[in-house]
């Protein structure tokens, strides 16, 4: 089984996905992380060089290989969901969690972040809070969709959260899902 973390950035799947792979005695693999150290750049370095097409396949290909993999905690990037067939592999692997968070809050947290100029390259020509706004309110509908568990994360500590996770993998089966859910981006 695989559990997967996704969720736009800024929701905490790279500090949270070791947490939880602890606990399981597991690993956590950062896809950015490994999309970097298999490129010798960096993310914002693949979207100026070549484009964000590019960067996706690698993202896509990375996942369909991770995916081959057995008791890991992926966090995924946050366009992940983007890839349809990412989507199924990630579902037929294990339960899926969206850590979602209000989008104010989002922005607060990236404005925050002074890493967020380097390592995230824009995604449309938008305006920063603007693009959070658009981009977000495209992919709701993707996150909500794809995932098993929406685990709120504002005003949460980190371990609260791991702790929510853990108790929900635990007897996790298929069979929970009550529905097929479709991708609908
Ligand atoms: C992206 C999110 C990033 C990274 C890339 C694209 C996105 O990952 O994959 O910059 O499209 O939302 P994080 O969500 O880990 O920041």
């Amino acid at each position: 089984m695989i559990v997967s973390l996704i969720g736009y950035r800024g929701c905490g799947k790279s500090s949270l996905a070791p947490l939880i792979a602890d606990r399981l005695n597991w690993q956590a693999v950062d896809s950015d992380r490994l999309i970097e150290e298999q490129a010798g750049c960096t993310i914002a370095d693949i979207f100026n060089d070549h484009g964000e097409a590019e960067f996706r396949k690698r993202e896509a290909e990375i996942l369909e290989q991770l995916y081959a993999e057995d008791q890991i905690v992926i966090a995924t990037g946050g366009g992940a969901i983007l890839n349809s067939q990412t989507c199924e592999l990630m579902r037929q692997s294990g339960p899926v969690f969206w850590l979602s968070a209000p989008t104010e809050e989002l922005i607060r947290r990236l404005t925050q972040d002074s890493s967020t100029t380097n390592t995230r390259p824009a995604l449309t020509d938008l305006k920063f809070e603007e693009e959070i706004r658009t981009v977000l309110k495209r992919r709701i509908p993707v996150y909500q969709a794809v995932s098993d568990f929406e685990v709120l994360t504002m005003n949460r500590k980190i371990t609260d959260l791991a702790e929510e996770i853990l108790q929900q993998i635990q007897g996790w089966t298929p069979k929970m899902r009550t529905a097929v859910k479709e991708h609908t981006s």
